[in-house]
């Protein structure tokens, strides 16, 4: 540890639903791979969850040990990371409430992100006073623990950049620099899409789940979208144009010059092709689901994990919060 440890790195995740193909190649790969230089810390953001699920609320506590559940298979290390539920540590609030007291109304009802949600989303009633206040909360989230280092997928950056302007204008405010600011990790291929073509989504139904049977997988995999100009199999294929050679290429690189070669001189045909991938990915997802099904049976160690982790998380959030308060209610101004 020590000197290797280079900036806190902060990111969240909120429980709505399974993990998908999406959420691994989008964010896990990504904090798995911080975990090795930097103290990393990875919350379940079930406050954020209820802001737009508070209809179906019983679903968020089941969800997060799902959820915690798959970020372990996957790779997340909870003796290295620290790995909490927001909603154990009450900081999180506190600081939310300083924070709403100096950000602009003005700069929440520009947000991109939250006019494209209010736009997108009909299913949910998002006209409420929490759901303007999203990037408010996750500010206050990143900020309580000073972080630098933000590993979030593009749609993220305008909630990133609230961030930095609301922690700036804490310090001009207060004339201090308490808060510093933090930056985006971005990821590489954040836009894998559905087995439809279509972007990744539970709600779209197109997701293959961290948590799907070898059967399910292989299902789903038979049903993608190919190029639409390979009529025949005697038709050469343009794999550039078709979402199962994106696949080869994330989930099993190794074959995909292959592909690419089958595929553009018509030697096979989409149905062998998808067969071939299944079984890649099958195997790639194996030691995960291996691992999934064994915590599954342990859900008691799960929740030991979140005890340890709100401990450590409550700490650095404790000390913030008192030094927040210090700073606002100070008479030396
Ligand atoms: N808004 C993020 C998302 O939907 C989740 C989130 C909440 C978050 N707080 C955060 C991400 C803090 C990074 C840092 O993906
Ligand atoms: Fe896509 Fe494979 Fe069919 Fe080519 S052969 S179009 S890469 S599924």
């Amino acid at each position: 540890m020590g000197e290797l440890k280079r900036g806190t790195v902060f990111s969240g995740m909120r429980p709505t639903g399974k993990l998908h193909l999406g959420h691994l190649v989008g964010a896990l790969q990504n904090w798995v791979d911080l975990q090795s230089k930097h103290h990393c810390i990875f919350s379940v953001v079930d406050w954020h969850a209820l802001m737009g699920e508070y209809e179906h609320s019983e679903e968020i506590s089941e969800n997060t040990i799902d959820m915690v559940i798959d970020w372990i298979a996957c790779g997340i290390d909870p003796e290295r990371s620290t790995l909490f539920v927001q909603s154990h540590v009450p900081q999180h609030l506190e600081l939310q409430m300083v924070l709403s007291c100096i950000t602009p109304l003005g700069w929440l009802e520009r947000n991109p992100t939250y006019k494209e949600q209010l736009r997108e989303i009909t299913t949910r009633d998002l006209q409420t006073y929490a759901f303007l206040g999203y990037p408010v909360l996750q500010a206050a989230d990143i900020l309580l623990y000073k972080a630098r280092l933000v590993p979030i997928g593009e749609d993220q950056l305008p909630h990133l950049e609230l961030t930095r302007e609301i922690g700036r204008r804490f310090n001009h405010i207060y004339k201090t620099d308490f808060f510093p600011d933090c930056e985006a990790i971005l990821t590489k291929s954040s836009r894998l899409l559905g087995i439809d073509g279509r972007k990744m989504s539970k709600s779209y139904n197109n997701a293959i789940n961290l948590s799907d049977s070898k059967d399910a997988l292989k299902k789903k995999v038979g049903s993608m979208f190919t190029d639409p100009k390979r009529i025949k199999m005697s038709d050469p294929g343009h794999p550039d144009e078709c979402n199962v050679y994106t696949y080869y290429e994330l989930f099993g690189p190794e074959r995909a010059k292959e592909a690419h070669d089958w595929c553009s001189n018509a030697k096979k045909g989409c149905v062998d092709c998808k067969k071939i991938f299944a079984d890649i990915l099958s195997e790639k997802l194996g030691p995960i689901i291996e691992k999934r099904e064994g915590l599954l049976k342990k859900k008691d160690h799960i929740a030991e994990i979140l005890q340890e982790g709100r401990k450590k998380a409550g700490a650095i959030a404790q000390e913030t919060m008192k030094e927040v308060r210090d700073i606002v209610f100070s008479s030396k101004k």
